[in-house]
């Protein structure tokens, strides 16, 4: 009778290998938002963003003035500022040189300066 060991054996490795599948496909998801499928989401270095808006800031000014017809963009919630990148990227909104501009910038870029330019206030503002 050592059926039944051999058994209780298979049946252990059996939920050992279920529990490596679950494990291994929430690694995936987990994966695959990180890689952009949600950079939105993504918590981006604001240090970096600063660095990276050097960029910007020869158009937009930082103090949150809008001048020339080059809106403000600072103080903005992130998740909505990355879409506006993204939209601009995928020629989803109209104008050439923001085309450019966000067709250049990585998803990480994007979150980066979406951290900085949302954290900053208007000056003289609340
Ligand atoms: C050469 C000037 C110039 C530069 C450089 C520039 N922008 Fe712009 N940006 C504009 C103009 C002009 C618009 C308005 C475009 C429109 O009407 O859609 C704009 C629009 C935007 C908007 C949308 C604002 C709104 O109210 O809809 C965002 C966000 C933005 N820019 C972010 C950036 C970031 C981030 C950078 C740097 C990586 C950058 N821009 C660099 C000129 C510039």
């Amino acid at each position: 009778m050592n059926r039944r060991p051999a058994q209780a054996r298979r049946e252990q490795e059996r939920t050992r290998q279920a529990r490596t599948r679950h494990a291994w496909r929430a690694g995936w998801v987990i994966a695959i938002l990180c890689a952009g499928g949600w950079p939105a989401r993504a918590e981006g270095d604001r240090e970096y963003g600063a660095y990276l808006a050097s960029q910007c800031v020869t158009c937009h000014q930082a103090t949150g003035q809008s001048a020339g017809g080059v809106p403000a963009i600072i103080g903005w919630a992130p998740d909505q500022f990355a879409a506006v990148m993204m939209a601009y990227r995928h020629k989803e909104r109209d104008n050439e040189v923001m085309r450019t501009v966000a067709a250049a910038l990585s998803d990480e870029e994007i979150a980066a300066l979406a951290a900085y330019f949302g954290d900053l206030k208007a000056a003289g503002g609340p």
